[in-house]
C-alpha cells in the first residue's frame, strides 16, 4: 500500500502531463483540421495564385489586391482586358493577408474563403448556408456568374444573386437585392451608395445614400422603359426586361441583342454615387462610359460631406472647402473620396468667430433653430453655441435660422440642385479674410509660381539653353516624321502671346481656346484640359497631326509640352465655328456658302480617312469643330485629339438626344469603330447645315434630366421628309427660297445616306464628295430606322440582330484597311 501510495503521485503526475499534452495536441489538430484542411468535410476549390476561368476566358475567379499588397480579396474579373476590372468580390470588408495562404473551399455546406496565414485559419467570408455537399462542383460561367452545383448538376448558389457593385448582362435585380459601391476605387468594402428596386411598389429603381436616403429614381416602368430614362428606347444592343413589376417578384435585367459581337459591358455603382454604364473599347483600350445618373454629379447625396461645396462643372477635385476650412480626410479627398467633408483649419476655440456670406446656395440641413430676430441677435445666438455652424437671416421678415450639426450638398443655386435657402453665412474664425472657395489653393499656387519664377531667374541662361537643346534633340530623335513645320513653344512664350490667356475664344471638349499673336499672325491656342498620356506619346501624336495638311483642315503651327502644360497652336479662323451660323437668330450663310462648306468638310474628312499616311478617324465631327476662314471656307479642327486625350463619353452622351445628335450607334456598342462613325456625324452635321438649325433645340439642361421636357429632335423628321421627296420642307427658312434645288436635294439625300444605322450602308467620305459634286447619281435612301424608333418612342427590337440589305449602290468594298488612329 505504502509503496503504491509512494509511486502513485509520480505516475499520476506524469500521466496528467501526458494526458494534457495529448489533449492539447488533439485540440490543436482538431482546430487545424476543422478550419484549414479537413478532407472529409471540405473540398478545396482554389488557393494561392490559382484561378478558375470561364469557358471562353472572358472572366476569371481568383485572389487579387488593389493598391495595397497586404490586402487580398477573392473576386471575379475580366481576363481579356489589361485594365483590372473586378465585377464581384466575396470578402469585401475582411481582406486576406496574403495570397499564398488564401483558399476557397466548400466547407460545412458553405462556400468559404479562408486565411491560413500562421496556421490561424480564419474564415474571412462564407456564403449563405445552401447545404452544398462536398461532391458539388464550382463553375464560373461565361457571363461572369460563379455557380455552385450539387451532385446532380443543379445550381444551388450563384454569385449573381449576391451582387457587389456591378450589374452584368444576364444578371437579375430582384426585391431585397442591392448593389453597393466600393468605398473608394481601391477599397472594395461597401460604401455609402447603393441601388435597389424601390419599395414598396418595386416598379422602379432607386439610388440610396446610407441605405435610407433616395437621391435618384428611374421613374416607374411603363411597359418597356423607365419613365425617367427615355434613352432606354434605343436598345441598339441591349434589351431591358422587367418581369412582374409592381410586385414582390419583380425582376429587372438586361441582355445583349448582338451575341455575335458581344462587347464587354457593365453597369457600376461608382464610389462617387453615380450609376454608370461602360462598354469596353478595343480601339482605345479603355472603358467608355456613355451613360450615368444622376446626370449632375452634385446631386449625389452627401458627395462633398459636411460643408463641402460641389461644383458640377469640374471633372476633378469637384468638391472644395471654404477658406478657413480644410478636408477632414486629406488623403481620401485627394483620392476622390470627399465624403469626410470639411473642418475648420486651426483653432478649436470658437469664441472669436465671425460670419462669412457665401451667397445663394442650395444645401440640405436637418438641425435648424428658427426664430424671429434681428441680424445681430441672430449672430449672437449662433456665436453663443459652438455647435452652431452657420446662419441665414432674411432682413425683410426678420427670420433667423441657426444651423447645427452638418450642412450637406452645398452647391451653387444656379445649378438647380434643390431647395434654395436665404443666403447662407458660414461661421469662420475671425482671422480668415477671403470668402472665396479654394482661394487658399490659388494663393498657394501663386506663391509656388512666384517661387518657381524667382528660382528660374536665378538659374543661369546656360542651363536653360542646354535644356532647350536637349528637348529639341529629344523630340527629333523620338518622332518618326520630320517636324520642321512644327514650332515648339515654351509656356512662357504662349503666356505672353495670349496676353496671359486673357481672350477666350471658346471652350471645346478638350479644353479652352484663346486668341493670341505669334510672329504678328493671329493664332488660336488650345490649352488641353486633361493631358492624358506621357510626354513622349504627346509629342509623337502632335507630330503626326502636324504633318497632316490640307486646305480643309485647320493647320497646326506648333505646340508646347512643358511639365503638366499641353498646348496646341493653330491658325486663327476669323469667321469662327459653323455652329454660330446655325441658330435661328444667328448669322446667316447663303446657299452657295453652305454648299461649298458641305463639300469642304467632306474633302477634309476624306483626306483624313483615305489619303494621309496613317488613317485618322476624327471621332468628333460636329459644327463646333468646323471652322470658317476669311473666305468662309470650311476647315475641320480638332482631328487627332481623340487619341491624344482619350474620350469622355459622359459629356458627349449627356442626354440621349444630344447623344443621338452626332454619335453613330456603333459607338455605344463598343465594337470596332471605323471611319464610318465620322460619316454618321458628318451626315448629322449636314442636316443642320441644310436646316440652318441644331439637331436638338435648346441647350442640354444642366440639371438632372429625369423626365425632362420634350425637346424636338430634328433628324428623324428631316430624314423622313427628305426620303419622301419633300426636301424643301427641311431647308432653312432664312434662305427665303433662294437656293439651287438640285444641290439641296443632293445634300439632303447624302445626309440621309450618311446616317444609316448600318455602317456598310453608309458611303465612304470619298464617295460623299463625289455624290455632292454630282459625279455619281444619288439614289433615295431608306429612312434610318433607329432614329425613327426614337421619335415614335417605342421600344425598337432586333435592329442589331439582322442587318439591312439597303447598301448604297456604287460603294465598293469596305474602305481599305483603315488602321485605327483616332
Ligand atoms: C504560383 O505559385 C507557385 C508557388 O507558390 C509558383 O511555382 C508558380 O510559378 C506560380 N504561378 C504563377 C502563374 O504565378
Ligand atoms: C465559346 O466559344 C465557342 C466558339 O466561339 C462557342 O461555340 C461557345 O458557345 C462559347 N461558349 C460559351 C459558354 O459562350
Ligand atoms: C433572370 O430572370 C429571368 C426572368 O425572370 C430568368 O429567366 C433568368 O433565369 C434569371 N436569371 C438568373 C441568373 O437568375
Ligand atoms: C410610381 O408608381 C407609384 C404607384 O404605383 C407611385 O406612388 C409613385 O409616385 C410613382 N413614381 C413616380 C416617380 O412616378
Ligand atoms: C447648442 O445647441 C445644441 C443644438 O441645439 C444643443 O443641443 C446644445 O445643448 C447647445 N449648447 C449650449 C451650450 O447651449
Ligand atoms: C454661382 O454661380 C454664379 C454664376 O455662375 C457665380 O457668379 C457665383 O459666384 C456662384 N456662387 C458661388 C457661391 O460659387
Amino acid at each position: 500500500m505504502a509503496s503504491y501510495s509512494y509511486i502513485s503521485p509520480q505516475i499520476s503526475h506524469n500521466f496528467i502531463i501526458f494526458i494534457l499534452i495529448l489533449t492539447s495536441l488533439r485540440l490543436l489538430t482538431s482546430i487545424q483540421s476543422k478550419s484549414c484542411s479537413n478532407p472529409s468535410s471540405s473540398k478545396l476549390i482554389i488557393s494561392g495564385n490559382s484561378t478558375i476561368y470561364s469557358e471562353n476566358r472572358t472572366f476569371a475567379l481568383g485572389f487579387f489586391h488593389t493598391n495595397d499588397e497586404s490586402k487580398w480579396y477573392l473576386g471575379i474579373w475580366y481576363v481579356s482586358i489589361p485594365t483590372p476590372t473586378y465585377v464581384w468580390v466575396a470578402n469585401r470588408e475582411t481582406p486576406l493577408r496574403s495570397r499564398d495562404s488564401s483558399s476557397l473551399e466548400i466547407d460545412g455546406g458553405k462556400l468559404t474563403v479562408k486565411d491560413n496565414l500562421d496556421s490561424r485559419c480564419d474564415v474571412v467570408w462564407e456564403s449563405v448556408d445552401a447545404n452544398f455537399d462536398s461532391e458539388g462542383d464550382v463553375k464560373l460561367l461565361e457571363d461572369g456568374d460563379l455557380v455552385v452545383m450539387d451532385a446532380r448538376g443543379v445550381a444551388v448558389w450563384r454569385s449573381f444573386d449576391f451582387p457587389a457593385d456591378t450589374f452584368l448582362p444576364g444578371m437579375n435585380l430582384t426585391v431585397g437585392q442591392t448593389l453597393t459601391c466600393w468605398k473608394s476605387s481601391n477599397d472594395p468594402a461597401p460604401g455609402k451608395y447603393s441601388l435597389r428596386l424601390r419599395p414598396p411598389d418595386y416598379g422602379e429603381v432607386e439610388l440610396l445614400f446610407d441605405e435610407k436616403r433616395t437621391y435618384w429614381t428611374s421613374g416607374n416602368w411603363t411597359g418597356n422603359i423607365f419613365s425617367g430614362v427615355p434613352e432606354m428606347t434605343i436598345p441598339y444592343i441591349y434589351r431591358f426586361y422587367f418581369t412582374n413589376p409592381f410586385t414582390e417578384t419583380a425582376t429587372f435585367g438586361f441582355i445583349e441583342t448582338m451575341p455575335q459581337q458581344k462587347p464587354l459591358t457593365r453597369f457600376n455603382i461608382d464610389s462617387s454615387g453615380q450609376i454608370r454604364q461602360y462598354t469596353w473599347s478595343p480601339q482605345t483600350i479603355s472603358w467608355n462610359m456613355f451613360w450615368s445618373r444622376p446626370e449632375n454629379p452634385c446631386r449625389v447625396y452627401g458627395l462633398c460631406g459636411n460643408l463641402g461645396f460641389c461644383n458640377a462643372k469640374l471633372t476633378v477635385n469637384r468638391c472644395k472647402c471654404f477658406d478657413g476650412f480644410q478636408p477632414v480626410d486629406g488623403a481620401g479627398w485627394d483620392a476622390g473620396d470627399f465624403s469626410g467633408g470639411c473642418v475648420r483649419d486651426s483653432d478649436k476655440n470658437c469664441r472669436n468667430d465671425k460670419f462669412e456670406a457665401i451667397g445663394e446656395v442650395t444645401f440640405d440641413q436637418e438641425k435648424v433653430e428658427s426664430s424671429s430676430s434681428s441680424r445681430s441677435d441672430c449672430e449672437r445666438k449662433c456665436l453663443n453655441n459652438c455647435s452652431c455652424i452657420a446662419l441665414s437671416h432674411n432682413p425683410n421678415t426678420n427670420s433667423c435660422k441657426n444651423y447645427f450639426g452638418e450642412i450637406l450638398n452645398l452647391g451653387n443655386s444656379s445649378s438647380d440642385l434643390g431647395i434654395i435657402h436665404d443666403p447662407l453665412n458660414i461661421r469662420v474664425p475671425r482671422g480668415v479674410t477671403g470668402k472665396k472657395i479654394g482661394s487658399k489653393t490659388v494663393i498657394l499656387i501663386i506663391t509656388i509660381s512666384c517661387f518657381v519664377a524667382i528660382s528660374s531667374i536665378a538659374i543661369i541662361g546656360f542651363v536653360i539653353l542646354r535644356k532647350n537643346t536637349i528637348t529639341r534633340k529629344k523630340l527629333e530623335e523620338e518622332s518618326v516624321f520630320p517636324v520642321t513645320n512644327l514650332k515648339v513653344f515654351t509656356y512662357k512664350e504662349l503666356h505672353a502671346a495670349t496676353n496671359g490667356f486673357s481672350e477666350q475664344l471658346g471652350h471645346g471638349g478638350f479644353g479652352a481656346v484663346f486668341s493670341g499673336t505669334v510672329d504678328s499672325a493671329l493664332v488660336a491656342v488650345k490649352r488641353l484640359e486633361r493631358p492624358g498620356g506621357g510626354e513622349k506619346e504627346f509629342r509623337a501624336e502632335v507630330c503626326t497631326i502636324g504633318n497632316i495638311q490640307h486646305v480643309n483642315l485647320v493647320r497646326l503651327r506648333g505646340f508646347c509640352s512643358e511639365e503638366s502644360h499641353r498646348l496646341l497652336v493653330y491658325d486663327y479662323m476669323p469667321n469662327g465655328p459653323l455652329s454660330v451660323y446655325l441658330k435661328s437668330g444667328g448669322r446667316n450663310l447663303d446657299w452657295d456658302a453652305r454648299f461649298r462648306i458641305a463639300i469642304g468638310i467632306a474633302r477634309g474628312i476624306a483626306y483624313l480617312h483615305e489619303e494621309c499616311r496613317n488613317c485618322i478617324i476624327h471621332c468628333d465631327i460636329k459644327p463646333e469643330n468646323i471652322l470658317l476662314d476669311q473666305d468662309y471656307s470650311a476647315k475641320v479642327s480638332d482631328f487627332g485629339l481623340a487619341k491624344l486625350i482619350g474620350r469622355d463619353f459622359s459629356r458627349v452622351l449627356a442626354t440621349m438626344r444630344g447623344t443621338w445628335g452626332y454619335v453613330a450607334p456603333e459607338w455605344i456598342s463598343g465594337v470596332a469603330i471605323t471611319t464610318k462613325a465620322d460619316v454618321y456625324s458628318y451626315g448629322m452635321t449636314l442636316l443642320e447645315l441644310l436646316g440652318g438649325r441644331r439637331n436638338v433645340e435648346g441647350p442640354p439642361d444642366g440639371g438632372d434630366g429625369g423626365a425632362s421636357n420634350e425637346k424636338w429632335f430634328f433628324p428623324p423628321w428631316a430624314a423622313r421628309r427628305i426620303t419622301e421627296g419633300d426636301v424643301a420642307a427641311v431647308v432653312d427658312e432664312r434662305l427665303g427660297g433662294e437656293y439651287n434645288m438640285e444641290e439641296v436635294v443632293r445634300v439632303g439625300l447624302v445626309a440621309v445616306w450618311c446616317i444609316q444605322d448600318e455602317e456598310v450602308a453608309r458611303p465612304t467620305m470619298g464617295m460623299v464628295v463625289k455624290m455632292l459634286e454630282g459625279v455619281v447619281v444619288v439614289e433615295i435612301p431608306p429612312p434610318p430606322k433607329l432614329l425613327q424608333a426614337l421619335v415614335s418612342g417605342e421600344s425598337f427590337r432586333g435592329v442589331g440582330g439582322h442587318s439591312q440589305n439597303n447598301t448604297f449602290t456604287g460603294v465598293s468594298n469596305e474602305s481599305k484597311d483603315s488602321q485605327f488612329a483616332v
